[in-house]
């Protein structure tokens, strides 16, 4: 019998370390644009659905058997043809995506940071489509979100389940490489959409100009504070949160490995050395006990800790990235931001102008534009 499954139960799947073969069916271009990825190891194939029309026989026979195998397509069609075509053959638990590709694109993975025992609650909402961090900061019926994804069913649900509403959405910068939801967010539930004019200034929507030092709280006493410290390099208006004195929602700014590069603005020497002062004088003075939430990630196996979270304390963050935090120079910080400099994926201008309203494609347009990976990360690796 065929089955199906979410792009939730996927991500749990893979976080079990299950033993399964997950078969793409898309054709191999896409295929090498992007696929599933998670945090362990996945015995992955790519055989394109048309081999199964015209070739079923030997399709089939290139599919180890004795194994449970999911099947994913661009749109559930062709996944759930090749998942009868596998079970004609006498092939056993098969099962196929919900909603294609694009549901594992936008699906997000809920974890809470913080203890049971605390007061507010810290989330941490991971994509791992597009190897990405938003945040959920929950107080006494409020919600706080940081660089909500599309998908703003999820985050609504999300605080419905706490007894929350959305009461604010920040954004620590313009982003690039994923579109946001905190314009329509706010329109959906009247949040405040809160960002910097560095960024946001040409933007069309309609937003809260933040103020570099200032705080925002909940409505009830007691809540963790929200610190906005600006931190321009990644972007002019690159914005990191201090949140309770013990969280650095950090953007695009620090990453666990690697720091956000500077050069997506094509202004790299101008913008590299807005992030070498960021990172001497408004970050390095930072406690090392912060515990950085950072925008994105690249490597689960460097980056997660032992319950999948991307997390990991200031301190530490700048012992294993000492090759960007130890220079103290910076003509030597903008060659090293240069030597690790790569092209940009083209289709991020494109959702620049989405995300400052400057460019409305339809949902369908939206979700092509919003799959794939992130190349937010200076450099590959630090070591
Ligand atoms: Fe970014």
């Amino acid at each position: 019998m065929v089955t199906t499954f979410t792009a939730t139960e996927l991500f749990e799947t893979i976080e079990s370390g299950a033993d399964f073969i997950l078969l793409d069916v898309r054709n191999e271009e896409d295929f090498s644009n992007f696929s599933v990825e998670g945090p362990n190891e996945i015995e992955m194939l790519n055989i394109p659905y048309f081999d199964f029309i015209e070739r079923p026989e030997s399709s089939v026979a290139k599919v180890p058997s004795g194994k449970p195998l999911k099947i994913v397509c661009a749109k559930e069609g062709s996944s759930e043809f090749v998942a009868s075509v596998m079970a004609d053959f006498g092939r056993e638990d098969i099962s196929h995506l919900e909603g294609g590709i694009v549901s594992w694109g936008n699906v997000l993975v809920s974890k809470r940071i913080n203890s049971d025992s605390d007061s507010y609650e810290m989330w941490q909402f991971n994509r791992p489509g597009k190897a990405s961090c938003s945040y959920g900061l929950v107080y006494e019926g409020e919600m706080f979100l940081f660089d909500p994804s599309r998908n703003v069913e999820f985050y609504q649900h999300f605080a419905e389940s706490r007894g929350a509403d959305i009461t604010h959405t920040f954004e620590t910068h313009l982003q690039a490489d994923y579109i946001s939801g905190s314009p329509l967010i706010a329109k959906e539930t009247g949040a405040t959409f809160v960002a910097h004019d560095g960024d946001y200034g040409s933007a069309i929507h309609e937003y809260r100009s933040l103020i570099d030092g200032e705080s925002f709280d909940f409505s009830n006493e007691g809540g963790p504070s929200t610190l906005c410290i600006h931190s321009p390099g990644h972007t002019p208006g690159s914005t990191s949160y201090v949140i309770g004195e013990k969280y650095l929602i950090s953007g695009d700014t620090v990453f666990i490995v690697s720091v956000g590069r500077p050069d997506l603005g094509n202004q790299v020497v101008e913008w590299a050395k807005m992030l070498y002062g960021t990172i001497k004088e408004r970050i390095s003075i930072l406690p090392d006990s912060l515990l950085v939430l950072p925008g994105h990630y690249t490597d689960w196996s460097a980056e997660a800790d032992s319950e999948m979270r991307i997390i990991n304390d200031f301190g530490t963050i700048k012992r294993n990235n000492e090759e960007i935090y130890g220079i103290d120079d910076i003509d030597d910080f903008v060659s090293f931001i240069q030597s690790n400099m790569r092209q940009q994926p083209e289709i991020y201008g494109q959702i620049r102008k989405v995300n400052s309203g400057h460019l409305t494609p339809c949902n369908d347009e939206q979700n092509v534009m919003d799959l794939g990976k992130n190349e937010c990360a200076a450099s590959n690796h630090t070591s």
